[in-house]
């Protein structure tokens, strides 16, 4: 049976994962300001809903595993990010997901965080090959013992740390994941170079023979829709993800770019992120919200002024009353 892959038009434009931005709440904000094609959770792990699997502890309303997983219709389809370096796990979570209701699951292999890459997880599985196919085809398994027909995705960098495109993409495709998506950079590179996306076609070419039924997905320095549309076309990929160029700009997906949007529009935006913020069970601390105040209250003479005293506000009623008081420069 085709998956929602299959039937995803061409080219596609997807929300990247990113731990501690693109959780419940901003996701929710970006399916509401104009949907991305696909969304993705924030990575989760495996190990840890292995761990808490006892039914009791994962409905447990403090489980931050499943605060993670939440999500709302307006996100779909939505796939669930996992890391592990443990067959038997990314199995259990794999299911966990599938019945969960997620539209698809997603692998990690591209993550340099230390404390992932010291449990052999993230992008460490660049250098274990063997193991991250064997991951693939455990979460195929788990995904199947669900009894739902979830696809099961990768997403990965060039390399680790040398650009090893011909050694790395053929043998992580032949795992036959229904979707990659290549982060154009080898781990080693971190983000401080410009993305590679002129190997991008290297990468489409070696999925026409071995995996034809894989959909690629390009990823790195994408700004917007216009950017994607440039970048895929060139590339030959099928579809861009778009991770930091949702920064402040949950309009995205909608074909907006960042100075395209006032900031009497951005400021409301963070206010009612704020709220879906704190309807989020259990909740987050206060301060991850902040480092989307940097970017909402930005570009305006009097931002800097503006973001230090949001930065001071404890809760979103607060957040609100000082956005709703604030009077921008140009309505003066
Ligand atoms: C704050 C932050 C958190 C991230 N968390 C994840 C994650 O959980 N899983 C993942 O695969 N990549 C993660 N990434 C990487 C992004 O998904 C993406 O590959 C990278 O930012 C390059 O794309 P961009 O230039 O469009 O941002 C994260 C990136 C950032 C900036």
């Amino acid at each position: 049976m085709d998956s929602f892959w299959q039937k995803l038009p061409k080219p596609f434009f997807v929300l990247a994962p990113m731990a501690d931005v693109t959780d419940a709440a901003y996701r929710r904000l970006i399916a509401e300001s104009g949907a991305p094609d696909v969304t993705w959770t924030e990575f989760v792990s495996a190990d840890g809903l292995y761990h808490t699997r006892e039914v009791q502890k994962m409905l447990d309303a403090e489980n931050p595993l499943m605060r993670d997983l939440q999500f709302t219709e307006g996100e779909r389809p939505i796939v669930a990010q996992l890391f592990s370096s443990k067959p038997d796990m990314m199995a259990y979570a794999a299911e966990v997901v599938a019945t969960l209701g997620f539209d698809g699951v997603d692998l990690n292999m591209g993550c340099p965080d230390r404390s992932i890459e010291k449990q052999g997880a993230g992008a460490a599985l660049m250098k274990n090959p063997e193991l991250a196919v064997a991951l693939v085809q455990a979460a195929k398994e788990g995904v199947a013992k669900s009894g739902r027909a979830v696809p099961v995705s990768v997403k990965t960098r060039i390399g680790y740390n040398k650009e090893t495109i011909d050694e790395w993409i053929p043998k992580i495709l032949s795992a036959e994941p229904a979707a990659l998506t290549v982060h154009l950079r080898t781990r080693k590179e971190m983000s401080l170079v410009p993305a590679h996306w002129d190997l991008m076609s290297r990468v489409v070419a070696l999925r026409d023979v071995y995996a034809p039924g894989t959909r690629i997905i390009g990823n790195g320095d994408v700004r917007d829709l216009t950017d994607a549309r440039q970048k895929v076309a060139e590339s030959g990929a099928d579809g861009a993800m778009i991770g930091r160029g949702v920064f402040g700009n949950p309009w995205v997906f909608a074909g907006r770019a960042y100075d395209d949007t006032s900031p009497a529009e951005r400021l409301a935006a963070l206010a009612t992120l704020a709220r879906y913020f704190e309807e989020i069970t259990p909740p987050k601390s206060f301060q991850i919200l902040k480092k989307h105040i940097k970017a909402f209250a930005n570009g305006f003479p009097g931002a800097a002024e503006l973001r230090a005293t949001l930065m001071e506000t404890e809760s979103a009623d607060e957040l609100a009353a000082i956005v709703a008081s604030y009077q921008l420069p140009s309505e003066s």
